[in-house]
């Protein structure tokens, strides 16, 4: 496939809330694409949990995994919370945004928190484009190399040990 090129990705944590469910799953599709003001854009399959909450919610949280997070990041990556509660599996740890309803990941290197400017329909995914509310920033300086994706491994790795 064509966007095996762009590989290795940064793989991320994207977190979205109704009033009924709260759901996580990764993302490689992911960039930020304006500086002033802070926008990001992802891009989401279209039969993905995470994409319905976040076009009822119109906002969302980016968390960064750090190399410890690489088994969370793969199970959210390979299972839909349409049949498990992706949370409680991962033993990851909801905190409260300031902002926004989706919850920011204790556990996570830093947390994004960012309301829906717009979603497009783009062939079998939806590109998602959104504005930095709040930036909680890298807590462990020493821990701060993103997580990486290679496509043609499916193998998750951290730069520090590759
Ligand atoms: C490392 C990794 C990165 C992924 N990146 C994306 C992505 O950018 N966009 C996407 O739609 N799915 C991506 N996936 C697949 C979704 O995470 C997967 O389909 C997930 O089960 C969707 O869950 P949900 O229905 O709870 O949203 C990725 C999977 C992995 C393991």
């Amino acid at each position: 496939m064509f966007h095996e090129l762009f590989y290795p990705r940064q793989a991320v944590l994207v977190a979205a809330s109704s009033s009924e469910k709260t759901n996580i799953t990764a993302v490689e599709w992911i960039t930020p694409v304006s500086e002033k003001p802070p926008l990001l854009c992802l891009s989401l399959s279209s039969s993905s949990l995470t994409l319905e909450l976040i076009c009822t919610s119109m906002e969302f949280v980016v968390a960064i995994p750090g190399e410890k997070l690489k088994d969370a990041v793969l199970l959210c990556g390979t299972t839909s919370g349409k049949y498990i509660d992706k949370f409680e599996e991962t033993k990851l740890t909801q905190v409260r945004a300031k902002r926004v309803s989706a919850p920011l990941v204790n556990e996570a290197l830093a947390n994004l928190e960012c309301k829906v400017l717009s979603y497009n329909s783009e062939g079998d995914h939806t590109l998602i484009v959104g504005e930095v509310l709040e930036f909680h920033p890298v807590k462990e300086e020493n821990e701060a190399e993103p997580l990486l994706f290679s496509h043609g491994g499916k193998k998750l790795f951290g730069m520090k040990n590759e």
